[in-house]
């Protein structure tokens, strides 16, 4: 048994806590750490740090954590220390790898990596070159609606995948209203501290596609603030300088056209916050964040269009529920288990902050078409 002394940078916000330190790191150390090849199991030991000593005793109480920290130097100069992990806001992500790669640490950090590809680029060949061992967060890719939809995918459920729809969103209260307090941090809402749709999400909808349909080849978006004033942490109203909505096509090299909608304007009527549609000439799909429902063309009803009368078809029969055949695990704790093979006995690793950096790269061309009004393209990196 070997424990691995890992940074939590950051931690005390929505993702740190919630994905990262409880149910990936705690729950990973909780259950025995991971098994390596030669047998042995390797437990993650974090160390808390950020700006509020404060907030990290609390958090570090409350889940049975001993070791936090405000000083961030002396965290990395310790060598018991081998992987830094940042969730911090994304706005100070590449300062932060910068310093901890300089320290020699491995580096793993949620997504986007950076808000420009230009510097997403960059902070991955410093990575490389100082030969740490690299990684970001794609957890979309473990959730169990798209390991499903994987697997409809890998046994050729759909004959040729023709298209996907994307919807994405959910309602997210401005804070006007006393007894609707707002559900996501105001930072989202202002492009001046690293926030925005486009930044946020066509990270994720470029690995998702480039892993599950086609390399994406060319991106048309229109990008829109819908809502031009919301209020803070503290009730106080602000201008919303970020794009709260973005409606997006995306080509890829397999000839497979996805259409994704995003949206903190929306009110939910579908089966969940995220869904894509699949269709394919044999079969289609629709995934949401834990069930995929398959429809195969066996079974595809027959409509014909008649407004004059209620529909004579349940639209919703017909579609057969995908079993779940295994236990799913969290997605995030999923990848960090990946990362800490990787690290530890140089098990192959795909989502590096290269791979990372080409979120960025669609997110930066997707804001480009929208400011421009015509299709990008999207070359391979
Ligand atoms: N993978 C996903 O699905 C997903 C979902 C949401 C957010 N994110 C990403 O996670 C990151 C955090 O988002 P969040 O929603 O948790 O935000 P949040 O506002 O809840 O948390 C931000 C954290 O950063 C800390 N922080 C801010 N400035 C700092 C500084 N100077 N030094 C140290 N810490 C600092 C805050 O104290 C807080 O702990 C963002 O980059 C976001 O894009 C990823």
């Amino acid at each position: 048994m070997k424990h691995i002394g890992i940074i939590l940078n950051g931690v005390t916000g929505r993702m740190g806590t919630n994905q990262h330190l409880v149910r990936s790191i705690l729950a990973i150390r909780d259950q025995g750490g991971v098994l390596l090849p030669d047998g042995s199991r390797l437990i993650p030991d974090p160390i808390l740090t950020g700006r509020n000593a404060n907030k990290l005793a609390d958090l570090a109480k409350a889940h049975g954590v001993t070791r936090f920290t405000t000083d961030l130097d002396a965290a990395l100069a310790d060598p018991y220390h081998e992987i830094f992990f940042d969730a911090s806001i994304t706005h100070h992500r590449i300062p932060f790898l910068e310093r901890a790669i300089a320290a020699g640490k491995h580096v793993y950090c949620e997504k986007p990596t950076a808000t420009e590809y230009a510097e997403a680029l960059r902070i991955a060949e410093v990575a490389e070159k100082a030969g740490v061992k690299n990684g970001t967060v794609q957890d979309k890719l473990w959730l169990p609606g798209i390991r499903k939809l994987q697997l409809l995918k890998e046994q050729g459920f759909f004959g040729k995948i023709l298209s996907v729809r994307g919807e994405f969103g959910y309602w997210v209260f401005t804070g006007e209203h006393e007894g609707q307090p707002i559900q996501r941090p105001s930072w989202n809402y202002r492009s001046e501290d690293g926030g925005g749709m486009i930044i946020d999400m066509h990270c994720h909808w470029r690995y998702v596609i480039d892993n599950l349909f086609g390399n994406v080849t060319r991106v048309f978006c229109k990008a829109a603030t819908h809502i031009p004033e919301r209020f803070d942490e503290s009730g106080k109203p602000y201008d919303c300088t970020a794009d709260d909505s973005a409606y997006a096509i995306f080509e890829t090299d397999t000839g497979v056209t996805c259409q994704f909608n995003s949206s903190w304007n929306v009110r939910v009527r579908r089966d969940d916050l995220l869904t894509m549609q699949v269709d394919g000439t044999e079969g289609s799909a629709i995934v949401g964040l834990r069930k995929c429902w398959a429809q195969h063309q066996s079974v595809t009803p027959r409509p014909v269009w008649n407004p004059d009368i209620d529909s004579p078809i349940d639209y919703y029969a017909n579609w057969t529920e995908v079993p779940d055949q295994l236990h799913f695990d969290n997605a995030f704790k999923i990848q960090w288990e990946m990362f800490l093979k990787h690290v530890a006995s140089d098990a192959p690793f795909k989502w590096t902050l290269r791979e990372g950096a080409k979120g960025v790269q669609l997110a930066e061309l997707s804001i480009k078409s929208h400011e421009q009004g015509r299709w990008m393209d999207v070359p391979a990196s």
